[in-house]
């Protein structure tokens, strides 16, 4: 089968980490590892360049054609005047929006040969895997009235409503009972039960659901409970499911656990196709643009790598060359591989540093190696 992916490249570090990833989809292809048909589009600052819009009615179409689309960053200065509906960080909206991609999957994964990187004690974190999802299309940020009002008295008021439907609930718990099957078989809830009505309801969809999976071990944690036990003790969590506001600042505070922002990849994830079973899905790296280091070839591409290896698994269920992406990942960091952002100031010992290309490389040759 022939899996068909859009290639977003985006703005700022984003083509030269991109192209990393796309050197090794040609290689796959040509050992037969896999069968990919790649299209790039534009996106972002770079759309809006060419096109007058963030992302064009015709990259949405190849979007909505594809089996995957892999996202690089978008934004950065350039930018910074453009009208609001058309600012670069729009195309990403409007991809998530129109793709219906409600489930946001955010792995916070220590590597051991980063350990030390990381602002928590080594035992605390090495070997760290857990996997947040989080609602992505609910919640306090889209819900309506949500507006400033002008009481007259010099006062204003704020307003921001945070809705959730049952069918909202019941989908992103059913991901998250999914993918727990595929890992360690636990699934934590998170919401606020006690001061919110959305908690309630939260708390008691969720445990409806987890009980169609009676291999599944559900849990409830208060989201501000869980925040310290996150910080605390990591590594008691396998899948954590949450909305779209505590997911927002739970999955920044699980991967700042892990080290580099250059390190971190993402998955988002529609509603699986009624006829294929197949789901929408969009891959890029937790970090930005970085306009700081575009252009200068030090950009980290282990967390598009890492984004790429996460199509293979969610979207392509290539599970085998996923693991394989991701051991290479962490022998080319055990020989003491480093791009800038994650070299110890100072250097280190053993330690060589590498710029976006030498990982890149060193990445595809250990993989091949690995296949
Ligand atoms: P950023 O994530 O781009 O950069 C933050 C810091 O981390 C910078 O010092 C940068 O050099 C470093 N960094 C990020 N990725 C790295 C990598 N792969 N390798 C090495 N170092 C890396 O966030 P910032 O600076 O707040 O935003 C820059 C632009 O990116 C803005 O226009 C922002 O709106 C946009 N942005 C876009 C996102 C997206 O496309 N999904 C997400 C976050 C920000
Ligand atoms: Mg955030």
């Amino acid at each position: 089968m022939t899996h068909k992916l859009l290639l977003l490249a985006g703005d700022g570090i984003g083509p030269e980490i991109m192209a990393e990833v796309k050197a090794l989809i040609d290689w796959m292809n040509a050992e037969g590892i896999g069968s990919f048909e790649c299209e790039d589009g534009l996106v972002g600052g770079a759309a809006y360049d060419a096109e007058g819009v963030a992302v064009s009615d015709a990259t949405m179409d190849k979007a909505l054609a594809s089996d995957a689309v892999l996202f690089g960053a978008v934004g950065g200065p350039k930018w910074d005047g453009v009208p609001y509906e058309v600012r670069p960080e729009a195309g990403l909206l409007r991809l998530r929006k129109d793709l219906g991609l409600f489930a946001n999957l955010r792995p916070a994964i220590c590597y051991p040969a980063l350990a030390d990187a990381s602002s928590l004690k080594r035992d605390v974190v090495e070997g760290l895997d857990v996997l947040i999802v989080r609602e992505l299309t609910g919640g306090v940020y889209f819900g309506e009235p949500k507006e400033i009002k002008d009481l007259g008295n010099g006062q204003k008021r704020a307003i921001d409503t945070q809705i959730y439907d049952t069918y909202e609930i019941e989908r992103i718990v059913r991901v998250a009972c999914d993918l727990a099957r595929t890992r360690q078989k636990r699934v934590t809830s998170m919401e606020k039960r006690n001061v919110m009505k959305s908690g309630l309801l939260w708390n008691e969809v969720a445990t409806r659901i987890a009980g169609e999976y009676p291999d599944i071990t559900l849990d409830h944690v208060l989201a501000d409970a869980g925040g310290m036990q996150l910080v605390r003790w990591p590594k008691q969590f396998d899948v954590i499911v949450t909305d779209n506001l505590f997911g927002d600042m739970l999955s920044d505070v699980a991967a700042m656990l892990t080290g580099s922002l250059g390190m971190l990849p993402s998955a988002s994830l529609g509603a699986p196709d009624q006829a294929t079973g197949r789901r929408k899905a969009m891959y890029e790296p937790v970090h930005g643009s970085a306009p700081d280091i575009a252009g200068t070839e030090v950009a980290n591409p282990i967390a598009m790598f890492a984004s790429f290896g996460m199509a293979l698994r969610y979207s392509f269920g290539m599970i085998s060359e996923a693991d394989k992406l991701d051991q290479a990942i962490a022998d080319v960091l055990d020989e003491g591989l480093r791009t800038r952002d994650i070299l110890p100031r100072g250097g280190g010992n053993g330690l060589t540093e590498v710029g976006t290309k030498g990982m890149g490389q060193a990445i595809r040759e250990r993989f091949l190696k690995l296949m």
